[in-house]
Formats: structure tokens, sequence, C-alpha cells
């Protein structure tokens, strides 16, 4: 073709004459585009600028010589098939050529002639390039697999003369000769072993020729990757969870198509999936480990997080001591107190006496579990309030029961005078450490009174009451009693050593008082008169 159109040239330059000087056309070939004009650019002296009398173009596209364009003084003759499509300057020769088609592909030779009858000429080759269009990325494939799968892009477009160029997003793809390849040609680019970043640029091919480029659309495909960098969380966050509470875990992993997270509990599937796993009311049996399956239906991969482990404890509630039913004798009964709950279980249990610590000892014994308080036998000194504490990680709960001992009578006594005038009164009074309170009953010289009241009331004594009076304290309970004895003397009046009643004794000691009452304000009396009186000294 080349070769057939520089043969063609050499004709046409040798029907046109003289080949004298330098061609007034620059080296070619000139390209134009289809649809698109021309310009064919002249090289010419300035002092022939507007110096041609005639200006002559012609074609030659492989089937003889055609007639272009011809400027001469009577006027400008435009060939056949040119019309409107052509614009000549005379002055300078350049040749403006429109509209063009694959038809206009050949040699054009223009022969100017200036008023000096000098001849300049020119020729040059025209290419007319079909437009770049249609520039296109197509994949080998349609789903791709992070680090499995090779994408192959090829690039094809429609134009002349065409080479390529890809961009990933706005900056030119960098091969790296392994990974990322472009074939010789630069129509296919191999990303071998995808990355998930490797597509999302978007890439771009470039079809370009000299005088025209266009861009493919975006491309992208989505490259399926994961599940990595799989998290699970836990809240609350505590070990030990209270009974009811509520835990709400999360899950999640890092995956293209997002994973599915499958929930496990104790190595069991549950039938929980997605990203949360919520337990209300969270009860005893859901202890344990928990951990979350991802897992990719398109990478085929799954990926398990770490495990989290939680015990649910329940709280202690309706603590309650059980005690010993009947009465308590010291000395006699063994009380056992056990301290449960309703519910919860008991890491420690503490007991109480009073409120300070219970203090052990060969009669007080804590149980091994210590749930469970036996004294043996029971003391007076054992009354009191008992109180159990039972605590876990999450609760403490508490029980209190008061228990009596019963014991006595002890250090039973009398008081009272011994000994009596006839008529006055006697009164004796028995008093006993006892619980419950002692009942008492009187005797008299070894004899039942049938008084049974703690005093012995006389209000007269006459002299058959002298003997012995017996208080028998008894206590019901502990089925013991005490007796004490107290002698009274009933003495007749006027017995000579007797010496003084207590009535005379009183009459007397009352008689001086008055006496010396009756000195001592007279004394100050007079004193106060200030009386003159004559000391006898
Ligand atoms: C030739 O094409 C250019 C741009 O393509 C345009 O600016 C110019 O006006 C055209 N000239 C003619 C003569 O059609
Ligand atoms: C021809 O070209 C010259 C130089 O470029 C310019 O000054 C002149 O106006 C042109 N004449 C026409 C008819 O376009
Ligand atoms: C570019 O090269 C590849 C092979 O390397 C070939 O298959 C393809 O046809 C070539 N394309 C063009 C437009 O040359
Ligand atoms: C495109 O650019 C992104 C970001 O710079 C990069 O991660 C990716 O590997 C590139 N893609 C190719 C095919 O080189
Ligand atoms: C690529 O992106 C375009 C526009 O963002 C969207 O319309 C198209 O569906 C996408 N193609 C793929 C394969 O994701
Ligand atoms: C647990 O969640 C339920 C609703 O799902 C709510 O009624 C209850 O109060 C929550 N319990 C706690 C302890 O937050
Ligand atoms: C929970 O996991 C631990 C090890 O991490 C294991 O010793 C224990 O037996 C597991 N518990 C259950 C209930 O599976
Ligand atoms: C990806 O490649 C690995 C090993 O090369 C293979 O075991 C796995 O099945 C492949 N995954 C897919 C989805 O083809
Ligand atoms: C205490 O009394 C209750 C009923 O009043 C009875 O069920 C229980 O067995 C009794 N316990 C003892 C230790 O006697
Ligand atoms: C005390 O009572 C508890 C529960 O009733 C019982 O298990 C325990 O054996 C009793 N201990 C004694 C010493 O009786
Ligand atoms: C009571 O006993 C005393 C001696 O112990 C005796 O003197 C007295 O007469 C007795 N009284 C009566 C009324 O028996
Ligand atoms: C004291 O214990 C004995 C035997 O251990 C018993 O026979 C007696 O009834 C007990 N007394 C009381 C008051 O419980």
């Amino acid at each position: 073709m080349d070769l057939f159109h520089l043969r063609s040239l050499v004709i046409l330059l040798s029907a046109v004459g003289c080949c004298n000087g330098q061609s007034v056309l620059p080296a070619g070939p000139l390209e134009g585009v289809q649809g698109k004009n021309v310009t064919f650019k002249t090289i010419i002296i300035p002092t022939d600028v507007g110096n041609f009398i005639t200006v002559s173009w012609n074609f030659n596209g492989g089937s003889g010589l055609v007639p272009v364009v011809t400027s001469a003084p009577k006027g400008e003759t435009v060939g056949a098939g040119y019309a409107g499509r052509v614009s000549l300057n005379s002055s300078t020769g350049v040749l403006n050529l429109a509209s063009l088609t694959a038809k206009d592909v050949g040699d054009y030779a223009v022969t100017m002639v200036t008023s000096a009858a000098v001849q300049r000429t020119g020729a040059t080759l025209l290419r007319v390039l079909e437009p770049v269009s249609a520039v296109t990325i197509t994949s080998n494939l349609n789903e791709v697999v992070e680090f499995n799968s090779t994408v192959v892009l090829t690039c094809s477009a429609k134009g002349s003369f065409l080479t390529y160029k890809w961009l990933n997003g706005t900056t030119p793809l960098v091969t790296d000769g392994k990974h990322v390849t472009l074939s010789a040609n630069s129509t296919v680019l191999t990303v071998a072993g995808v990355f998930r970043k490797d597509l999302v640029g978007p890439i771009y091919c470039t079809a370009f020729n000299n005088l025209e480029s266009d861009n493919s659309a975006p491309f992208n495909l989505t490259v399926t990757y994961g599940p990595e960098n799989i998290a699970m969380t836990v809240t609350p966050t505590a070990e030990i969870q209270k009974k009811g509470s509520n835990i709400t875990l999360t899950c999640s992993a890092q995956s293209s198509p997002a994973a599915v997270l499958q929930w496990i509990h104790n190595g069991v599937p549950l039938s929980v999936v997605g990203p949360k796993l919520v337990l209300d009311n969270v009860a005893v049996a859901q202890s344990g480990n928990y951990s979350c399956m991802a897992s990719n239906a398109k990478t085929l991969r799954y990926l398990e997080s770490t495990t989290a482990k939680f015990t649910v404890v329940e709280a202690i509630s309706g603590a309650k001591i059980t005690g010993p039913n009947g009465t308590l004798v010291a000395g006699n009964s063994t009380a056992n107190l056990s301290c449960q709950a309703t519910t919860g279980t008991a890491d420690a249990r503490v007991w109480l006496k009073n409120g300070a610590a219970l203090s052990p000892s060969n009669r007080v014994v804590v149980s091994a579990d210590k749930s469970s308080i036996t004294i043996k036998p029971v003391q007076k000194e054992d009354s009191g309030e008992y109180q159990c504490k039972l605590t876990n990680a999450v609760s403490t709960d508490s029980a209190s029961l008061k228990i009596v001992i019963s014991f006595g009578p002890e250090t039973v006594s009398v008081k009272g005078v011994n000994s009596v005038k006839v008529t006055e009164p006697v009164m004796l009074k028995c008093a006993a450490v006892s619980l419950p309170a002692a009942t008492y009953t009187w005797k008299f010289n070894g004899t039942l009174t049938g008084v049974m009241t703690a005093e012995y009331g006389i209000d007269a004594a006459v002299a058959t009451n002298s003997g012995i009076y017996t208080c028998e304290a008894s206590n019901a309970v502990t089925g013991l009693s005490t007796s004490v004895n107290h002698k009274l003397s009933v003495k007749e009046e006027g017995t000579p050593d007797d010496g003084l009643s207590g009535g005379q004794i009183a009459g007397i000691v009352i008689g001086v008082l008055i006496a010396l009452v009756l000195i001592i304000v007279g004394v100050r009396y007079m004193r106060r008169k200030k009386i003159p009186i004559e000391s006898p000294y």
C-alpha cells in the first residue's frame, strides 16, 4: 500500500514537472479523524507568500489523479466530490479538508507557481483514522476470591492505530511483573492471586492514537475475602453473672460478602445466627464457653473467635435458720441450728452470736461445711440471737434466730429478820435466778404453808411463828428446785435479856435528838439577840 502510494507520488510529481528546491509540505504521513477535518500546512519562504499565481491540489487514492482544488487568477476550481469540504488559502497554499472519510486516504500533492514563474511542489500521505470508541474492559471471572483468583482483564476498543493505557483510579496503573502484569501490547492486564483492594481503583482502560483517546467505563469487580479479624465481646464483661441479668454478646469479622455468624455454646452450635446474641434473664445452665464462628459462602473460609467464659450464679435468698423446736434446758439439751437458703448456693457461711463472730468451743461445734452448729449441752450463756450470713459471688443473705436456754433456779436466798417481838410484822423475801422465773412454795417447820409467792408475810408475830421457814424455788421447765431455810424467833414482851425493844430504843434516840436540836437552836437564838450572859468562868 505504502509502496504503491510512493510510486504514484513519484508519477504525480513527474507529471507536475519540475522538482527543484525543497518540498513545501512537512514530512508525513498526515493524520485526520473520520468525520473531522484536516489541515495540510505548507512551508514556504516569506517572499513567496501572496505571490502565487496558481495553487493546485491533487489527490491520488490509488485509482488515478483527481483534482481537489485549484486557485488561479480567474478564480477557484473545486474538484468533484470536494464541494463544501475544502478551503484553500491562496496566499499560503494551506488546504483544509473537512468531513473526512476512508476514501480520503491517499497521496496529496500541491503545486504552486509564483509570479516569478517559480514552481513550488510538495506531496504527503493522509491517513484517515477511525474514531476511538467502545473502549471496554472484560473480565475472565465474574466472582473472584482473594488470594485464589487470577483476574485477567482485557481491554478492547474500536479505532485505528490504537495503543492502550490503564488507570488505577486517577493514577497510571503500576505493574510489578509478578502480581500485576500487562501484555506487551498492553491490552491484557493480569492480576494473579488478586487482593481485595486491587480492583477498587476503579480500573479504567484508555485507548488512544495520535489524535484521540477514549476511556472505558470504570471497571469494578468485588473481590470476596475473609472472614478475618474476628472479634467477640461480652457485655457486661464480668466473669460471674447474676442469674436473671441480661448479657449481650457481639461478634464481628471482616468479610466480603458479610460473614454468616454462628454462635456456639460449650461447643454446641446455637440456633442463633447474626452479630448479636442476647441472653435475657440468663439461667445458670447458660454458663460456659461462648464463641462465634464466621463463615463466608463465597470464599468457603471460616474462622472461629476466641472463647468468652462466664458463670451464671443464682443470688442467695430465703436464708433461714432452723433451730430446735422444744425448750432448751441448760446442761441437758442439745441445740442444732442449721442455716439454709431457698435459692442460691453459698460460697461462704459465717455464724454470729449477738452481732459478734461466734466462737466455737468444746460445746459449740460448727459443722465442717459451716451449714449448722451444734451446742451440746446448752448453757445459760448460750441464750441470744444467732445469725448466719450466706455469701456468694453475686449476693449475700442472712437469717437470725433467738434462742432461750432455760436454767435455774440458782442462788436462792431468803431475806428478812431473824427475830421479832410479838405483835410485830414480819416479811420474808425469797429470791432466785431462774429462767423461766421460779415459782415458790413456803414450808414452816417442814410443813407446806400454802404460800406460793416470793414473799412470806406475818402481820403480827405470835410466839408460835418461831421456827424454820423453808423457801423452795422451782423451775417447771428445768424441773429443778432449790430450798433455803430461814430461822425466825418471836420474843415475848418484857423478856429481860431482851433489853430495850426496837421501839424503846427508837424513842430514846428520838428524845436525845430533839433535846440536842433544841439546845442548838436556843444557843443560836441567844447569840442573835446578843443578850449578854455573864460567863460563869
Ligand atoms: C476543523 O476542525 C477543528 C476542530 O476539530 C475546528 O475547530 C475547525 O473549525 C474545523 N475547520 C473547518 C474548516 O471545518
Ligand atoms: C491566508 O493565510 C494568511 C497567513 O496565515 C492569513 O493572513 C490570511 O488571512 C489567509 N487568507 C485567507 C483568505 O484565509
Ligand atoms: C495483544 O496481545 C495479546 C497477547 O499478548 C493478543 O491476544 C491480542 O490479540 C493483542 N491485541 C492487539 C490489539 O494486538
Ligand atoms: C490500585 O490502587 C490501590 C490503591 O493504591 C492498590 O491497593 C491496588 O493494588 C492497585 N491495583 C492494582 C491492580 O495495581
Ligand atoms: C460498578 O459500579 C457502577 C457504578 O458505581 C455500578 O452501576 C455497577 O453495578 C458496578 N458493577 C459491579 C460489577 O459492581
Ligand atoms: C433484661 O431485658 C428485659 C427486656 O428484654 C428487661 O425487661 C429487663 O429489665 C432487663 N433486665 C435487666 C436486669 O436489665
Ligand atoms: C470451657 O473451656 C475450658 C477451656 O478453655 C474448658 O476447660 C472447659 O471445660 C469448658 N467448659 C465447658 C462447659 O465446656
Ligand atoms: C483457595 O485456595 C486454597 C488453596 O490454594 C484451596 O484450598 C481453596 O479451596 C480455594 N478456595 C476456593 C474458594 O476456591
Ligand atoms: C419442729 O416442728 C415442726 C412442726 O411444728 C416439725 O415439722 C419438725 O419436724 C420439728 N422438728 C424437730 C427437730 O422436732
Ligand atoms: C443438725 O441439723 C441438720 C439439718 O437438720 C442435720 O443435717 C445435722 O445432722 C444435725 N446435726 C446434728 C449434730 O444433729
Ligand atoms: C417449830 O420448830 C421449833 C424448833 O425447830 C420449835 O421450837 C417450835 O416449837 C416448832 N413450832 C411449831 C408450831 O411446831
Ligand atoms: C435431762 O436429761 C435426762 C437424760 O439425758 C433426761 O432424762 C431428762 O428428762 C432431762 N431433763 C430435762 C428437763 O429435759
